[in-house]
């Protein structure tokens, strides 16, 4: 494949033997050299939501320019155009440039990305589980995980939204198996979001007083929002809440089916909080966690409490700003055993039904 460049004003346009037609908006910047983010599905409503926090300067600081990639399927490279003109027009003086690709060229898109946000993908619609989405996002992510190993930056690290995500993100890591495996995350920071959000307003105190809240096991209906080892104001949950009937009857299902509940009152799922999360994911990754917090995402499991190896599960983590570990030692008594259990099985069954796509 050729690349004929042709430079313009503010960019350059190349045009490719295989009729790629690639824009890169360049700005002149002279401050360190920009750490590149791609997002799958950018003109997307959570793509459309994170595009514009990651050029601000939010994510990465001010002083710390952002390379935007943002990929598409070819019918919604127009709606990127427009995306593409709004950055411009905020004039982020941390957005050093947009590269444009659509998805049938996926190792542009990829190229020496530090950061791969996995978004594109189909949402679920009313009265469906996101496992449902398996066998139509499921082969998405194969020649997702083969393109970010054949052209993704050496520390590239990747965190897959689209649903359903720990069995994507799965997926794309048994389709690149010469990444190292602590590279790979699926998002649970909506669902650690969401639960605190619950505590601290039935205990009445501020969301920012409560910490350790880890999501475990799949981002589904499954998961075990765990309480017990929460905290409010430095106190475990339980003994601030002192509601027993609430936290099990309650809490759980709340949090479990949030996702749900936004759907059926916005009709689309949620966009905003979506990306949110993801961003509050990069966030903790690339930050060391205070000594007494933890945060939630799907890693593959090392075996850690009893989980099998290689399934990505959620698991409470410390980050030392570069490298995620899991927590060690928390103990689980038989109904958190129980939660645990359960979703853990649903994800063996999920692994199970994309065999195929494993490589
Ligand atoms: P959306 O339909 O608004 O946007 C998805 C975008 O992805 C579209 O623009 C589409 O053109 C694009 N796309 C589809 N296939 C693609 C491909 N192969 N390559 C690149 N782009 C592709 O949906 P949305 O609301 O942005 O949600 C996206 C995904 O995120 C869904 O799967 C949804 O269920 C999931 N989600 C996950 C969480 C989470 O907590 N993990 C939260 C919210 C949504
Ligand atoms: C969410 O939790 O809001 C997302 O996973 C979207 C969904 O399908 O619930």
């Amino acid at each position: 494949m050729f690349v004929k460049t042709i430079k313009g004003l503010n960019g350059v346009l190349e045009k490719t033997s295989t009729g790629i037609c690639l824009y890169k908006h360049e700005m002149v910047s002279e401050m360190a050299s920009p750490i590149r983010v791609a997002v799958t599905g950018a003109a997307g409503n959570i793509g459309y939501a994170l595009a514009f926090r990651l050029a601000s300067g939010e994510v990465f600081g001010p002083d710390q320019p952002v390379h935007l990639n943002l990929i598409e399927i070819p019918p919604a490279i127009s709606a990127l155009d427009g995306v593409e003109m709004e950055l411009d027009d905020c004039a982020f003086s941390t957005l050093a440039g947009v590269t444009k690709v659509d998805s049938d060229h996926l190792e542009e898109g990829f190229g020496d990305c530090n950061f791969v946000l996995c978004v594109g993908s189909v949402p679920r619609g009313k009265g469906m589980e996101r496992g449902d989405l398996i066998r139509i996002n499921g082969p998405i992510f194969t020649n997702t995980g083969k393109a970010i190993q054949a052209a993704a930056a050496k520390d590239v690290r990747i965190v897959v939204v689209g649903n359903p995500c720990n069995t994507n993100c799965l997926i794309a890591m048994n389709n690149a198996p010469d990444i190292p495996r602590d590279r790979w995350y699926a998002m649970m920071m909506l669902d650690q979001n969401r639960a605190k959000t619950q505590l601290a307003q039935k205990s009445g105190q501020p969301v920012s007083s409560v910490s350790k809240m880890t999501i475990w096991g799949n981002h589904s209906a499954t998961q075990f929002p765990d309480y017990f080892h929460a905290e409010i104001g430095g106190t475990p949950a339980p003994e601030v809440i002192k509601d027993d009937a609430w936290l099990q009857n309650d809490f759980i299902p709340i949090v479990q089916k949030r996702g749900a509940a936004v759907i059926n009152a916005r009709g689309a799922s949620s966009a905003a909080s979506a990306a949110n999360a993801a961003l509050d994911t990069v966030k903790s990754i690339i930050s060391v966690t205070p000594e007494n917090e933890t945060f939630s995402a799907a890693v593959c499991s090392d075996g850690s409490y009893g989980v099998d190896e290689g399934l990505i599960f959620g698991f409470p983590l410390q980050s030392d700003g570069a490298t995620s570990k899991i927590v060690q030692g928390q103990e689980h008594n038989e109904f958190a055993q129980q939660k645990i259990d359960a979703t853990l099985k649903e994800l063996r069954e999920e692994r199970d039904t994309v065999k195929d796509l494993l490589n």
